[in-house]
């Protein structure tokens, strides 16, 4: 029989109960902590709490244990990595390691060019900030664009970029120069998808922002914390020819969606056209903090002391990386094609006629469920999605997260079986028919 979660206290128990208390009376309140989750040990897609509640992860620590929790190869990457060099600073040093990962990097060909260059930073914003940094350096505008709903971090360049949440920014004063446009989603726009957003992309060119002056165009490929949206097929290729015509750096931001979550490398693939700078983190190093930005070695053209970070690139994050690296190519990019293709067939299948479902949608194991109030009117179903995402933790002990305003997201560790699958489509149609009373 496949393993399934297992409640043996009220949640949360009361050992977690005390944690959460502690932790709460000292940590920032700023943390969107929304389940009253303790984890104190994982392996896999299995999290178990303080009170020996057992839980399953359908959310990876969003989408960063690709490899599943305290992967056996990448745990043994980090001890012994960890009993030669912790740190020496990449930036002033030279270790072996992290020569070793950049070079495996760059034979993956993530961005334009004949040979890739990386910059190593701790974190997906940070990543995004050396990709501003770096496009101003080389085109010498001032302006950005980004679109809305996209989420590209939280320090203050990279949220200048971020039009997720308004709470997000609230408070925080004048950012960069950064505009706002128009993602097709398929599923709100229809067919015309591209072209509404190309249009109103031009409208900026025309009103706010001369292209002569824009550094550079961020964009995720599947928008992450958007709501799981997949853009029409020949979305990034038209956003590819204004960037040429205008000599504008194009930035593919893969945070979330690169390192084989979508069933390739990196999501462009899906589609063929590649950006000037490409960033990643989360999934690259199964939870250990790493993030890279890609250019070719004739855009990552900046002077020694331009960009750097202490901790970037460091040999543990390398050590983990280079074991994460090893399990998507020999197996996990393609365990996540095949069980994704499952998971959104079984979704289908199970919930597919259902009334609050709007769309099912995803690439490998990037999967979203768009919930409405009614399928003619497309109307959010913003409370609901909220109240699922939560009933499924109490009523199951399952771990998903919501993206977007009405979506709820699947995110779990790339080597998710179908098994697994199963018993999250099942936990999750549960709850909804309950919610709903279909
Ligand atoms: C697409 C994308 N870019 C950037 C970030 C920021 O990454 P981090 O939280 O590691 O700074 C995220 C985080 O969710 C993301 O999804």
């Amino acid at each position: 029989m496949s393993r399934r979660p297992q409640l043996r206290t009220e949640l949360p128990g009361p050992r977690a109960r005390a944690l959460i208390e502690r932790s709460d009376a000292t940590v920032s309140p700023s943390y969107t902590r929304d389940h009253p989750l303790v984890v104190e040990s994982a392996d896999g897609l299995w999290l178990t709490d303080p009170d020996g509640n057992e839980f399953l992860d359908m959310c990876a620590g969003i989408a960063t244990t690709s490899t599943g929790h305290c992967h056996p190869q990448v745990v043994a990457a980090i001890r012994e990595q960890a009993g030669k060099l912790i740190h020496m600073s990449g930036t002033d040093f030279y270790y072996p390691v992290q020569g070793r990962l950049a070079s495996r990097l760059a034979a993956l060909h993530p961005v334009r060019g004949e040979r890739s260059r990386v910059y190593f930073g701790n974190s997906g914003t940070e990543a995004n900030e050396a990709a501003m940094k770096l496009a101003r350096y080389v085109t010498g505008r001032p302006h950005f664009i980004a679109f809305f709903d996209a989420f590209h971090g939280r320090t203050g360049g990279a949220l200048s970029l971020t039009a997720s949440k308004s709470r997000q920014r609230q408070g925080f004063g004048a950012l960069l120069s950064a505009f706002h446009t128009l993602y097709p989603d398929p599923y709100r726009l229809g067919p015309n998808a591209t072209e509404l957003a190309m249009e109103r992309l031009h409208d900026l060119f025309r009103t706010v922002a001369p292209p002569e002056d824009v550094a550079a165009i961020f964009v995720e490929p599947i928008q992450g914390e958007g709501g799981y949206i997949i853009p029409p097929d020949d979305f990034l290729l038209r956003l590819r020819e204004v960037c040429d015509t205008h000599g504008i750096v194009l930035v593919f931001d893969e945070v979330q969606s690169g390192m084989g979550r979508t069933g390739r490398m990196f999501a462009w693939e899906h589609t063929q056209v590649k950006a000037d700078i490409l960033t990643t983190a989360k999934g690259i190093a199964s939870g250990m903090p790493i993030s890279c930005t890609f250019a070719s070695d004739d855009l990552m053209r900046w002077k020694p002391g331009a960009h750097a970070s202490t901790f970037g690139g460091n040999p543990i994050s390398c050590a983990a990386a280079n074991a994460t690296l090893d399990l998507l190519l020999g197996g996990l990019i393609d365990n996540a094609a095949r069980v994704g293709a499952y998971l959104k067939e079984r979704l289908e299948a199970a919930i597919g006629d259902h009334p609050n479902v709007g769309d099912i949608r995803g690439r490998g194991l990037m999967v979203g469920v768009e919930l409405v109030t009614d399928r003619a009117t497309k109307q959010r179903a913003s409370t609901m999605r909220d109240q699922l995402v939560m009933d499924c933790f109490y009523r199951s002990g399952m771990i998903i997260l919501g993206a977007g305003r009405n979506t709820v997201r699947f995110s779990p560790a790339l080597t998710l079986s179908e098994a697994e699958a199963d018993v999250a489509v099942e936990l999750f149609s549960r709850s909804l028919h309950v919610l709903s009373g279909h």
